[in-house]
């Protein structure tokens, strides 16, 4: 399981690296919008902190824009994956771009279909937005395990990139499930680690520890 952070704060991006278990990062127009800061500076700066994958989103919805847009953005650094929406212009996109070695993140996936037809084209990872289902009373997580079994049925090599995850739950069900990685909020990555029993148990430990005669 790969663990990406889903933000363009380079705050963030910085304390869950610190953390050593960081693997990647995508990025979205919202988050970046969010920060105010020009998105090649802002990819520059994420590109020197994370050696993984870092998806950086199209904005182009016509197949010619969203190849430009994608070529340019490839040619930041090899670590760089174009994420582009998973509607028709994207998809073939995407098959065009693949087939030039560019790596993809199908982004906007809610249905098990999009992601067969993301992984013929030759994504390279899918993003199913699990938290949005949930919200309009639909199943996220069960889109993740339609999408495993599609995928192993069919060994495809397109990476499922879980999406759009709200709480440590979706990310253990994720990893039940044999999804290759979830990319969350800083939020949710500092909730993983936290348990109130380690922390009542240290708490012991150290108060027990000290009550020793010196
Ligand atoms: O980056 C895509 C996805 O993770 C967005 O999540 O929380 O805006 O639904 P959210």
């Amino acid at each position: 399981m790969k663990i990406f952070i889903d933000t363009a704060n380079i705050s963030e991006i910085k304390e869950a690296a610190s953390l050593g278990i960081l693997d990647g990062v995508t990025t979205n127009p919202s988050l970046v919008s969010k920060e105010g800061k020009d998105f090649r500076a802002l990819l520059d700066e994420i590109l020197k902190i994370v050696d993984g994958p870092v998806s950086a989103e199209v904005i182009s919805t016509d197949y010619e824009g969203i190849l430009k847009e994608g070529r340019e953005l490839s040619k930041i650094h090899h670590n760089i994956v174009v994420k582009i929406p998973l509607i028709k212009e994207g998809l073939k996109a995407v098959r065009t771009l693949s087939g030039e070695g560019v790596k993809t993140n199908v982004t906007l996936c809610f249905s098990p279909s999009q992601a067969l037809l993301a992984a013929k084209a030759g994504a390279t990872y899918i993003s199913p937005f699990v938290g949005r289902l949930d919200d309009i009373s639909e199943d996220g997580m069960g889109l993740i395990e339609q999408i495993v079994t599609i995928y192993n049925n069919y060994a495809f090599d397109t990476e499922v990139l879980v999406a759009s995850i709200r709480h440590p739950l979706h990310f253990v069900e994720a990893c039940m499930m044999g999804a290759d990685v979830c990319t969350m909020p800083f939020n949710v990555i500092d909730k993983l680690y936290s348990h109130p029993l380690t922390d009542i148990g240290l708490e012991k430990f150290l108060s027990d520890w000290n009550k020793q005669k010196k």
